[in-house]
């Protein structure tokens, strides 16, 4: 077996498709990484097939946990987000341990989040939507990608910074969610510039503000204001993306898989669609295994104080 498992390993990708699991919807932010990431990475893996499997639901850690229950081998990923730092505060129970159920492969970008809310939401600039919400309380709608998913932390922080509880509702992505949001069904939504960034260009949705300490720099983004620069000082939310497999995936495997990321996160034509989005792919040490583990302790251990500052649990 140890043997068969080398020799698989040495042949490691052989011609067996390679599948990426997007613990959420197609169609959204996290979908979008993870398809232009199977792209980039098919070339330096010798052109074996990478296909994205959408596994959505309970906030994302359905798909998180498919991948830490799967096969060993490297031909099962995960591409998730923020929520792998989040969850282990946010959801109870979930069926798996973050920091010792995976093998970190490296990370892959940092990705800004808008404030956004549907077309005919009567305010037109961050101001006027704060004293609008103070005017109806009790009547927003907010959606979110369920408990655990970067939106629902963004739209929790952002709840209790204003002090304004909105109605959440949960979809399975926030693509099926911008859905809604362009249709008028919700009023808002905190969502990924690589969601949100097109949507805000073609006018189908208002956008009032940014969660990052700086202003954005794409033309459609640079008038938002920072929640920061908007009264709300210490709001300050970016998304960040890795690649994961099962614990006991063979070290060769996982060598060759942070060689070819290493080699995608170069690759002109992905960082090209990523920078497009307002997404920033990684180019620091985060691209390293150990420094990707370590820098999800490290937010694992900064979150969780400020979720439970928000006095906010898993429903
Ligand atoms: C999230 O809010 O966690 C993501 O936007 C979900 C998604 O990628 O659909």
């Amino acid at each position: 077996l140890l043997a068969a498992g080398a020799a698989g390993a040495q042949n490691f990708p052989g011609d067996k498709p390679i599948t990426i699991v997007v613990p959420f919807s197609a169609g959204g932010p996290t979908d979008r990484v993870a398809r232009d990431l199977a792209e980039a990475l098919r070339k330096p893996l010798g052109g074996v097939t990478v296909v994205v499997d959408n596994s959505a639901g309970a906030g994302g850690s359905i798909g998180a946990n498919k991948v830490a229950k799967a096969s060993p081998d490297g031909h099962t990923l995960l591409l998730h987000h923020i929520g792998m730092a989040t969850m282990p505060t946010l959801v109870r129970n979930i069926p798996f341990k973050v920091e010792s159920d995976f093998e970190y492969l490296g990370m892959v970008n940092d990705v800004p989040m808008t404030l956004i809310g549907r077309p005919t939401l009567p305010p037109n600039n961050y101001r006027e939507l704060t004293g609008w919400l103070g005017q109806n309380k009790g009547k927003i709608n907010l959606a979110n990608a369920g408990v655990g998913s970067a939106s629902h932390l963004c739209g929790l922080l952002f709840q209790n910074a204003i002090g304004v509880d909105m109605t959440t509702v949960p979809y399975k992505g926030t693509g099926p969610a911008m859905t809604d949001v362009i249709g008028g069904q919700v009023d808002l939504m905190c969502d990924q510039t690589t969601n949100t960034s097109g949507q805000i260009e073609g006018k189908k949705v208002k956008a009032y503000a940014v969660t990052t300490s700086k202003r954005l720099a794409p033309p459609a983004l640079k008038e938002l204001p920072t929640l920061q620069e908007s009264g709300l000082k210490d709001f300050q939310v970016t998304i960040w993306h890795g690649l994961y497999a099962p614990k006991g995936t063979p070290a060769p495997v996982l060598q060759k898989i942070n060689d070819a990321l290493k080699v995608a996160l170069k690759d002109p034509d992905f960082i090209k669609k990523q920078e497009g989005l307002g997404a920033v792919v990684v180019t620091d040490r985060r691209v390293e295994p150990a420094e990707h583990k370590k820098f999800v302790a490290a937010e694992i251990a900064k979150w969780s104080p400020v979720i439970k500052a928000a006095g906010v649990y898993a429903d």
